[in-house]
């Protein structure tokens, strides 16, 4: 558990660093021991974590405790700085379409090169790797609470909620698929802290139910008031009226907005525009990826058959009919002109005119301030 009471995925300390199995969750509270970059790409390959931002860091912190507990290393600063470079690289081939640890390796990668041409010893660069993960690990957090404030705020503010509003989501996106708090989970959290939420609808999300088994598990946990439907119900009630906006989170966001995120996401942005709903995405800025100008350039990572054929996402028994052949993308991409508005931690991105001028964005909210 989280200081502010929230479930915690990641459990880390210097040297130690354990995940929680949410493949077995809601049925079973499990921690497995996370000892090297090896273990770390497993996990994070069979969705023990899983969550744009919580595997960037899950891969970061697992090299941080394999080199803090290196028994021995007789190589120079520059062998080390080579050795954090090819485990990040494997790191980033566990799972190809959320941009988080790629951005994640860039920037660990940054961080061992500015040491290395000063380092005194191969352990000067170890530190400075394992301080820079940790920082990832603290700052997460921070993120998505400023998430979850700015998005509760617009949402008040831009729908007129009266005196409270619904929202539905998708995926997980809580503090399971993030080091705390979670995103467009976090921004659901602020809107009841605020007592602007009257309900949130979370979708099963099928195949791998992070729906069904991760975001009700926090919402019955953190006593939100919810309630769970089909992924296929979702256009019936938006059409029924009982929801005022869409909150997803994003596994990347290209420089023109469209959004990559979990496999049911566009069916949703449809449904809400259709309905004239609006579908916002709820994001840190690592989750942006202004090298590819439209989400025609996302690659989308097909996962096992099994996780059709059989239940419980591939792990249980097998439903589907022997012999069928299978299409699992893990993800979509949804057009930016579904999308109304991208809620991050530096605010919220919305349009001028009928397009998102996301680098603008990100730029100033990188400047330094001026005082
Ligand atoms: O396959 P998953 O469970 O890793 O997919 C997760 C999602 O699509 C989330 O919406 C996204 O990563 C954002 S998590 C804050």
């Amino acid at each position: 558990m989280a200081e502010d009471g929230t479930l915690q995925s990641i459990r880390y300390k210097r040297g130690s660093l354990q995940l929680l199995d949410q493949r077995k969750l809601p049925l079973e509270t499990t921690y497995l021991d996370i000892r090297d970059s090896a273990d770390g790409w497993s996990a994070i390959r069979d969705m023990v974590v899983r969550g744009a931002p919580a595997i960037a860091i899950a891969a970061a912190l697992s090299l941080a405790v394999e080199v803090h507990n290196l028994e021995q290393f007789s190589g120079t600063p520059n062998d080390a700085s080579s050795l954090l470079a090819n485990k990040l690289d494997y790191l980033v081939s566990s799972r190809p379409t959320a941009v988080n640890l790629s951005d994640a390796a860039i920037k660990l990668k940054e961080v061992i090169s500015n040491v290395v041409a000063t380092a005194a010893d191969a352990e000067t660069v170890f530190q400075a790797y394992i301080d820079a993960a940790e920082i990832m690990l603290q700052d997460d957090v921070a993120s998505n609470k400023a998430i979850g404030s700015f998005g509760a705020s617009f949402l008040r503010d831009h729908l007129k909620a009266s005196p409270q509003l619904s929202v539905l989501t998708h995926c997980n996106t809580g503090s399971l698929a993030t080091a705390g708090y979670g995103t467009a989970l976090g921004v659901i959290r602020s809107l009841y802290a605020e007592g602007i939420l009257q309900k949130a609808y979370c979708t099963e999300t099928r195949p791998f139910n992070q729906g069904s088994r991760l975001t009700a598990f926090e919402l019955v946990h953190d006593k939100i008031p919810a309630t769970l439907i089909a992924d296929s119900a979702a256009a019936a009630l938006m059409n029924a009226g009982r929801v005022n906006a869409v909150v997803v989170g994003a596994d990347r966001v290209a420089a023109n907005g469209d959004t990559a995120n979990k496999i049911g996401t566009y069916s949703l942005a449809l449904a809400a525009n259709h309905h004239g709903i609006p579908f916002y995405v709820a994001a840190p800025l690592t989750s942006i990826d202004l090298s590819l100008s439209s989400g025609q350039e996302i690659v989308i990572e097909e996962r096992s058959p099994k996780e059709l054929l059989n239940t419980r996402g591939g792990l249980g028994e097998q439903v589907a009919a022997s012999g069928i052949p299978v299409w699992n993308p893990a993800f979509d991409v949804t057009p930016a002109k579904l999308i109304a508005g991208i809620i991050t931690e530096k605010g919220v991105i919305t349009k001028s005119g009928d397009a998102f001028d996301i680098r603008s964005f990100v730029q100033k909210a990188a400047a330094p301030l001026i005082v």
